[in-house]
């Protein structure tokens, strides 16, 4: 069974439900399995760590899940143009799996939230995916062929999916689609190299 993680971080539940909805697309793919993670928040020093377990939802991902798993799903709020704070903190963390090179040749995609169309949503992809090939990780993005990205009036971009919380609250079918489409996609690769490494 490959095991996709799926990471992300949410403030105000968009970026929870793009993640929800790749998980759908994870588990869509046969020999595939997702699990749903977050990240905690980050605080100044001066004030309270965050607690050690959320007090609802998801666990938060741990260095030996990042490292067993055989693709990753990686999303976060736009926010600056750039992915938060509490994922970068997260991803900062894995200096021993750089050095290890267990992310290396495993499959990747990456999603974001943003309040606005024109907010920075592609460089906040971009942005997510840099630390990804330090790590030897293989992006995937969504091609055109994906009908829901030629149809779209909110997010999705080849870059990963998205959404545009301006355009309306709830996600959009087609940012549905398109989230469940990058979770499928890194689904399968991952089965699929799994099942070329696989002895015999
Ligand atoms: C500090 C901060 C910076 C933000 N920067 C941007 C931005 O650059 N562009 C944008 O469109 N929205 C920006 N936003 C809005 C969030 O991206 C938006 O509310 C998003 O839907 C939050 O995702 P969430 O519901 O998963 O927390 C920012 C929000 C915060 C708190």
């Amino acid at each position: 069974m490959a095991q996709i993680l799926v990471v992300y971080f949410s403030r105000n539940g968009s970026t929870a439900e793009l993640a929800r909805q790749a998980c759908r697309g994870v588990e869509s793919v046969a020999g595939a399995r997702a699990m749903l993670r977050t990240v905690p928040a980050v605080s100044a020093s001066s004030e309270a760590p965050p607690k050690p377990v959320p007090d609802e939802g998801p666990p938060y991902a741990t260095l030996q899940e990042l490292s067993a798993a055989d693709g990753l799903l990686l999303g976060s709020p736009t926010r600056f143009g750039n992915m938060a704070a509490p994922l970068k903190y997260f991803i900062d963390g894995t200096s021993a799996l750089w050095l290890d090179g267990s992310l290396a040749g495993k499959p990747a995609g990456v999603f974001t939230a943003s309040q606005t169309m024109h907010g920075g949503q592609e460089s906040t992809l971009l942005a997510m995916m840099l630390p990804l090939l330090h790590h030897g990780m293989l992006l995937v993005g969504l091609p055109y062929s994906e009908r829901a990205l030629h149809t779209t009036r909110s997010g999705g971009s080849p870059y990963g999916a998205s959404h545009v919380a301006a355009v309306q609250q709830d996600l959009t079918e087609e940012e549905r689609a398109l989230a469940q489409a990058l979770g499928r996609r890194v689904a399968q690769l991952a089965v699929s190299l799994k099942s070329q490494a696989a002895p015999g």
